[in-house]
C-alpha cells in the first residue's frame, strides 16, 4: 500500500493555517525583492504566494493538489497543478521558495534537480520542511496504535524528516551553494484537537483501517499523546522540528560552479 493523502481546502484552513502563519522566518530568510519572478513550491491555497505579490514580486505557484491550486488561483495567484519530483519549468526564476512540502517528498534529489533547473545562475533556493525528529511522537503513536492491530504502519509513512547534513548533502551534489542550514525545534500550538491534525495530516496510515474504525483509531492514539502533548489547559502542541536552509545556484563561471559539480 503506498502513502496517500488528500488536501482539502476548507479542512486545511480550519486545522493548518498556522502552518502558513508560521512561515515568516522564511520569508524573511528569503529577502524577497520586487520584481523577482518566484517560483512557489508546494504553493496549498497561495497565502504565502500572497505575501510574496505583496513584496513585489512576480510569483508562479506550483502544487499537486488540484483543490488547492483552485483556491491559490481564488486569491488571485497565477499558479498550476505539478509535481514536485518532476518539475518542468527552466531556468527562468530568480528564487525557488519552499514552506513546509518538501518533507512529503521521498525523492529529494528529483526535486533538487528540478529547483536547479527552474532557476536562473544565481537564483536563490529558500525553504522550510519538517527536519530530523520532527512530529516524532505523533509518528511513534501512530506506529504503536496500529502495531496493536496487527498492522505494520512503517511503508505508509509519507514523511521525510532529514538531518541537516544530509539535505546539505544532497543540495551539494546536485550544485549548490549552501548559504545556511539549520534544525529548528518549535514546539507548536495547534487550533485545536490534536485529531484534527491527524485527520488533515496522516491519512496515510489510516488507509488499512475500514472506515468505520478510523474513529477509534484516532482516538486511541490521542490518549497515548495526551500526557506528552497537551498541557493543564487542554491545549495540543505539536513536537515540530523545522529544517531551514537557504542555498544558491552558482553564476556560470563561478568558483561555486567549478567546484565540482555532478550533473542533475
Ligand atoms: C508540516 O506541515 O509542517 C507538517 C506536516 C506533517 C507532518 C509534519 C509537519
Amino acid at each position: 500500500m503506498k502513502p496517500t493523502q488528500s488536501w482539502d481546502p476548507e479542512r486545511y484552513a480550519r486545522n493548518a493555517r498556522f502552518v502558513s502563519d508560521l512561515g515568516a522566518p522564511v520569508l524573511e530568510l528569503l529577502a524577497p525583492r520586487s520584481g523577482e519572478r518566484v517560483l512557489d513550491l508546494g504553493c496549498g491555497d497561495g497565502v504565502l504566494s500572497q505575501r510574496l505579490v505583496g513584496a513585489g514580486c512576480r510569483v508562479l505557484g506550483v502544487d499537486a493538489s488540484p483543490e488547492q491550486v483552485a483556491a491559490a488561483r481564488s486569491r488571485g495567484i497565477e499558479a498550476i497543478v505539478g509535481d514536485a519530483e518532476a518539475l518542468a519549468v527552466e531556468g527562468e526564476f530568480d528564487a525557488v521558495f519552499s514552506n513546509a512540502v518538501l518533507h512529503w517528498m521521498k525523492r529529494p534529489e528529483r526535486v533538487l534537480a528540478g529547483v536547479w533547473r527552474a532557476l536562473r545562475p544565481g537564483g536563490r533556493f529558500v525553504a522550510e520542511m519538517g527536519g530530523a525528529g520532527c512530529i516524532r511522537k505523533i509518528e511513534t503513536a501512530l506506529l504503536r496504535v496500529l502495531d496493536g492491530r496487527g498492522i505494520d504502519g512503517r511503508g505508509l509513512n509519507p514523511w521525510y524528516f532529514p538531518e541537516p547534513d544530509a539535505y546539505r548533502a544532497k543540495l551539494i551534489q546536485v550544485g549548490f551553494e549552501v548559504d545556511s542550514i539549520a534544525l529548528i525545534p518549535r514546539p507548536t500550538p495547534l487550533p485545536g484537537d490534536v485529531i484534527g491534525w491527524l485527520e488533515t495530516f496522516a491519512e496515510s496510515f489510516l488507509q488499512p483501517v475500514p472506515a468505520s474504525e478510523r474513529p477509534g483509531l484516532l482516538a486511541e492514539v490521542r490518549e497515548r499523546l495526551r500526557p506528552e502533548l497537551c498541557d493543564a489547559e487542554g491545549r495540543w502542541i505539536a513536537d515540530y522540528v523545522r529544517l531551514r536552509f537557504a542555498a544558491h545556484r552558482p553564476e556560470v563561471g563561478s568558483s561555486d560552479a567549478r567546484r565540482g559539480r555532478a550533473s542533475p
